[in-house]
């Protein structure tokens, strides 16, 4: 018998262990244009007999012409089948990730040995193959570690642990180990030496990744000749890092989605498909994490300026 009570009496809907109160499912004063009162995804549902469900709800207010007072629909969908798949699925990656990096960590290791040893030995044609077999191996590694990242962030166990951190000389070592990668490239990569500059507190380990991201991605989308730069500014409580290139630009209407998963500017095909777009979503979660932001300008054909920015280390803190 459920006809005549109140819904919180039968069920009780929860949000991260709060229970949504009842009246904010109703209509209070005057409407606006929108009826739509509440909207939720993956909430629980938690009804009189303590079964749990996931659930999506829209809480919709009636009107008939000025009348807005009258109640409100609520639809509630079950979302509990949906979410134990899209569990199953994060559980399959982030395995199938830990598996593959256990045999790339080998390979890696006696690839680097083996290329140590014998490089002056082997002809031209031998180490030209011997290099490209070992910059297959980085890119299947970066991809793993990639894939395990994003699990991470879906399963909300990515972390960062913060600590002080000298931004300006970690950024420098940075550049410095990519100076190699951009004069393959034909690029000059330049580091402007930044002055008194704070403290930041940051993952030393993540906010590396952010950084190495944008200059992979510099070097990547610039053609030959072209120029990459890097700056470091204090503006007011913030430490701004900004990655200046001469490449060929983002159109307009893909910067909305750029920082989103698997999303590349021309699609998983371009360029014998190198990317895997998961280097900008990645950056961000871990921007997100320094309670940073990440932004770009870009204009096609001119370049782009990726930026972002972590809050100062007070040195009252
Ligand atoms: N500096 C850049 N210049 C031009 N396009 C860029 C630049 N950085 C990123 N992009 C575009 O954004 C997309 C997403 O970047 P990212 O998330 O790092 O993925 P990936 O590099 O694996 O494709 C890239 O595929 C590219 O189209
Ligand atoms: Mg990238």
């Amino acid at each position: 018998m459920i006809i005549g009570k109140r819904i919180d009496e039968v069920l009780s809907l929860q949000e991260d262990q709060q229970k949504i109160p009842f009246e904010s499912l109703l209509p209070k004063g005057r409407l606006e244009e929108d009826t739509v009162l509440l909207r939720k995804e993956n909430i629980q549902l938690v009804s009189s007999s303590q079964k749990k469900l996931y659930v999506s709800l829209t809480s919709s207010a009636i009107k008939e012409g000025l009348e807005v007072g009258l109640g409100a629909i609520i639809t509630i969908h079950d979302t509990t089948k949906e979410r134990e798949l899209e569990e199953m699925r994060l559980d399959f990656v982030s395995m199938a990730a830990h598996e593959l990096r256990t045999p790339l960590t080998s390979i890696k290791g006696y690839l680097s040995v083996f290329i140590k040893e014998n490089a002056s030995k082997f002809n031209a044609e031998q180490n030209t193959f011997l290099t490209r077999i070992n910059n297959a191996t980085n890119q299947l590694s970066s991809l793993t570690e990639n894939l395990l990242n994003v699990s991470r962030i879906e399963k909300g166990t990515l972390t960062a642990n913060l600590t002080p951190l000298d931004w300006a000389i970690t950024a420098q070592q940075i550049v410095d180990q990519f100076q190699e990668r951009a004069k393959e490239n034909n690029l000059t990569l330049t580091f402007e030496k930044p002055q008194n500059i704070p403290q930041i507190s940051a993952d030393k380990v993540r906010i590396t990744e952010v950084l190495s991201n944008l200059l992979a991605n510099a070097v990547s989308y610039t053609p030959p000749k072209g120029q990459i730069v890097v700056q470091i500014t204090n503006q007011g409580d913030q430490v701004v890092t900004n990655v200046k290139d001469t490449g060929r630009g983002i159109p307009k209407e893909a910067i909305p989605h750029l920082f989103t998963k698997f999303f590349r500017v021309f699609g998983a095909l371009e360029e014998g498909s190198k990317g895997t777009g998961l280097g900008l979503y990645i950056s961000k979660a871990i921007i997100d994490l320094h309670h940073g932001k990440i932004w770009v300008q870009s204009e096609p054909g001119e370049g782009s300026t990726f930026s972002f920015s972590i809050p100062a280390l007070n040195n009252r803190d």
